[in-house]
């Protein structure tokens, strides 16, 4: 098989990377990739941006395509999955109409209600008056969130009224375009979060291990929101129990309402739940895609070929499998980032160590990265490749163990061995669960 895989991530580079681990596929492809896909085996960076449907469809003709795979949410909600399916290819990701549920919160949020999926209390907002109105009247903490994407800016968790007002001050004059044309004002939940991803061909869902991401950039879990700096599966928070409950209570009506909807959903659905000390547990959001990072600690631990599960998801033909195998233990990523990220940050530092950490036993995924001057790209060797920073999280490296505290120790001592000017992570990844 041939695959293409849309995005350039360390999702991307942990898809493409756990892709070739499998004897089916031949070649992997990879638009635009980042400097670990361009150095990968078998694996080729094409220069098409994600939202370049033409030239991305030309590249799946062109190079006898089997399976495009769809990493980020800005080209699923484009309808890049309806684009090429019309020119006959098959794609792997929810089409236009499934990827409402993360394009709009206002759409999933009445998704989820008339589901009878426990999420927060919420409402939707068209007009700033009527929205600071009801601000007032709930009181803080509240969470104001802009209804399209914004790039994982778009929720702020408000502690206080005057902070709720700011915040949808600042969205109904333009901060995030049309992405904030409508707001939803939702309760403020407290717990542990946790990210629930499942495979579905639309019929049949099957949940992958349960992660747990670090979403701030400090320690101890402080400071700004990111992208994610750190994730480990499987997350002891969700119990088996509790995993039964979800696959019952949210995934499987959420696949049900989209069915009714006339929307054959095909591709990643991830629930992000906030689990109460008590254990009761509400969605917070959905993504119609793998999450990044934790599809490089999910990946790691998977047995089942990857492109076997992704074609039977395409093919409705999820149910005919056996059920999904993992490899014992636990896996840990642990991501580097640029100084400065998620604020402003330099570009264009020279990485060194990567091959020591993976000879330590980690798997570098890259993220922000490109590969230099020397690349393989223009012929020269593999081994003298540069690469380069690229972007604010950089790389995320992942150690794979028989238990967490193995998994984590992995992962530190690979991401010791490498270098760049500025780099940061955080030195507690895991922290609530070491040593279990
Ligand atoms: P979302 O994109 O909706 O998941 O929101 C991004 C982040 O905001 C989540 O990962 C949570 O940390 C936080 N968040 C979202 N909704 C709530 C809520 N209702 N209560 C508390 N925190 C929330
Ligand atoms: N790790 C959070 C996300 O993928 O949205």
């Amino acid at each position: 098989m041939k695959v293409l895989v849309v995005g350039n991530g360390g999702r991307e580079h942990a898809i493409a990377w756990a892709l070739l681990r499998s004897p089916q596929v031949e070649q992997v492809f990879c638009t635009p990739g980042n400097g670990g896909t361009a150095t990968l085996s078998r694996c080729q960076n094409l220069p098409y941006s994600v939202d370049d449907f033409e030239r991305i469809g030309q590249a799946v003709r062109e190079q006898g395509i089997d399976l495009v795979v769809v990493g980020p949410e800005v080209p699923l909600a484009m309808g890049i999955t309806d684009y090429l399916q019309a020119q006959g290819a098959m794609v792997f990701g929810p089409t236009k109409a499934g990827a409402q549920i993360e394009a709009s919160k206002a759409w999933a949020k009445a998704l989820m209600q008339k589901a009878g999926i426990p999420t927060a209390k919420a409402a939707v907002f068209t007009q700033e008056s009527a929205a600071k109105d009801y601000v007032t009247a709930q009181g803080a903490p509240i969470v104001v969130k802009a209804d399209g994407l914004a790039a994982g800016k778009g929720v702020i968790v408000a502690e206080t009224v005057a902070q709720a007002h700011q915040a949808l001050e600042a969205i109904f004059a333009g901060q995030f375009g049309d992405a904030g044309k409508f707001v939803v004002i939702e309760e403020c939940l407290i717990g542990q979060e946790a990210s629930v991803l499942a495979l579905t061909d639309g019929i049949t869902i099957r949940p992958l291990l349960p992660a747990q991401d670090h979403k701030r950039i400090g320690e101890g879990d402080t400071g700004e929101n990111t992208g994610g700096m750190g994730v480990y599966a499987p997350a002891p928070l969700v119990t088996p129990e509790l995993m039964a409950r979800i696959e019952r209570e949210v995934l499987q009506p959420a696949i049900a309402t989209l069915r009714s909807r006339g929307i054959d959903y095909r591709g990643v659905l991830y629930a992000g739940l906030m689990i109460a000390p008590t254990g009761e547990f509400k969605v917070l959001e959905f993504n119609c895609r793998f999450g990044d990072p934790e599809t490089q600690a999910i990946l790691p631990l998977l047995e089942t070929p990857l492109e076997e599960l992704l074609v039977a998801c395409c093919q409705q033909k999820l149910g005919e499998l056996p059920p999904i195998a993992w490899k014992p233990g636990a896996a840990a990523c642990v991501v580097a980032a640029a100084k400065g990220y998620p604020g402003a940050y330099e570009k264009g530092q020279v990485i060194t160590g990567i091959e020591s950490a993976q000879a330590s036993g980690g798997c570098v995924f890259h993220a922000g990265t490109k590969a230099g001057v020397g690349s393989r790209e223009s012929g020269v060797g593999k081994d003298d490749i540069p690469i380069l920073t690229d972007g604010g999280r950089v790389l995320g490296v992942t150690g794979v163990g028989e238990n967490f505290e193995q998994a984590i120790a992995l992962a530190y001592d690979a991401i010791a061995q490498i270098h760049f000017d500025g780099i940061y992570y955080r030195r507690d990844i895991g922290y609530r669960i070491r040593n279990s």
